[in-house]
């Protein structure tokens, strides 16, 4: 495979065919994901998240050979900066920042050779991630699944194009299918990068039954509440809420939140038996608005195929929407 449906300056940067990243989903997307979306074309990033160097190192070996990107919450990797050093000793073509500064550990990754990628949540953070040396921002609007900050998709992506140009700026946040890639592609954006559409697929390391709970639900579920980061004991810095779909869990949270803090250790060890059973009234299903655009858990490589094939269409067909009789 040497060409893809859509031109995009992506491909030259990271090295890819299609311009189609999946997300780096803290302990969803490791190493088998992230290997079938880069197999298939796009670029696939292993979620590395909190940083825990075991299960890091676990998938970056089950990536093997294959190049592959990973992410780390910013916050986090700033108390545990040498999990950088395991990834970039493995060779990852690029590394992902979010929630953090960029700029400590910039000269580290480019002196790697590796792509520096950072996630923004503002115009602001845009500029700033342009002056720490970022090759790609990716604009994260609100809509997504997982924590994102307070501005939406739609207008947050020109945006950040107008303000780093010429530098690629991918788009993240609702984008589940080809309509929402050629819509990102129409805003400027350079590609797109999906995270809920690859929570539901074959290779995601979120279990079937949570899985399950995400392809039936619509985006009229999803709430941003503080309570599993507080089941979860990560103390995240104000700006960011997690967007999850709601359950038992954010309903108690959200009806008599003093009451939900007064009982926190019981119900932390309450929470973590409903991981590991994957109660879904209780565990965390994160994914974002475009839950109404997850429908299967089709082999990621599927989702690659699929999506870009119908951003393709898509745009072919736009321009049936000019008149010509004007
Ligand atoms: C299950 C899940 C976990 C996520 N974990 C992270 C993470 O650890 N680091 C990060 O930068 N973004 C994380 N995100 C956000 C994604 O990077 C991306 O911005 C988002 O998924 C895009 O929106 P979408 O879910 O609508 O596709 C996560 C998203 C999901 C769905």
């Amino acid at each position: 495979m040497s060409s893809s449906l859509l031109h995009s300056p992506l491909a030259a940067t990271l090295g890819i065919v299609h311009p189609l990243l999946s997300a780096p989903m803290a302990g969803v997307a490791g190493g088998r994901l992230a290997t079938a979306v880069s197999r298939a074309g796009g670029l696939g990033f292993i979620g590395g998240g909190y940083c825990d160097p075991e299960w890091i190192g676990a998938e970056l070996a089950a990536a093997g050979d294959v190049p592959v990107g990973i992410g780390f919450i910013g916050w986090r990797l700033a108390a545990r900066p040498t999990v950088l050093d395991l990834a970039l000793a493995h060779g990852v073509r690029a590394v992902l920042l979010s929630f953090g500064e960029a700029a400590p550990f910039a000269p580290a990754i480019r002196a790697a050779g590796a792509r520096l990628v950072v996630q923004v949540q503002s115009v602001a953070q845009a500029r700033a991630a342009r002056d720490a040396g970022a090759d790609v921002v990716v604009a994260q609007g609100s809509e997504a699944g997982g924590h994102a900050g307070q501005r939406a998709t739609l207008p947050l992506v020109p945006a950040v194009v107008d303000a780093v140009a010429p530098l690629p700026v991918v788009a993240a946040g609702g984008i589940a299918d080809g309509r929402g890639l050629a819509a990102a592609l129409m805003l400027g954006a350079a590609g797109g990068m999906l995270g809920s559409r690859f929570y539901a697929c074959a290779e995601s390391l979120a279990a079937p039954a949570l899985r399950a709970v995400a392809v039936a639900a619509s985006g009229d579920d999803s709430v941003r509440s503080p309570a599993f980061d507080r089941l979860r004991g990560w103390d995240w810095p104000p700006g960011y809420a997690l967007r999850t779909l709601a359950n038992a869990v954010t309903r108690e949270y959200a009806a008599d939140p003093a009451a939900f803090e007064r009982d926190i250790d019981s119900a932390r060890i309450d929470y973590a038996r409903a991981v590991a059973t994957a109660d879904t009234e209780r565990a965390a299903v994160i994914v974002g608005e475009a839950a109404d655009l997850v429908g299967d858990c089709p082999p990621a490589a599927d989702l690659v195929v699929r999506i870009v094939a119908e951003a393709a269409a898509c745009l072919a067909g736009a321009a049936a929407l000019l008149r010509r009789d004007a």
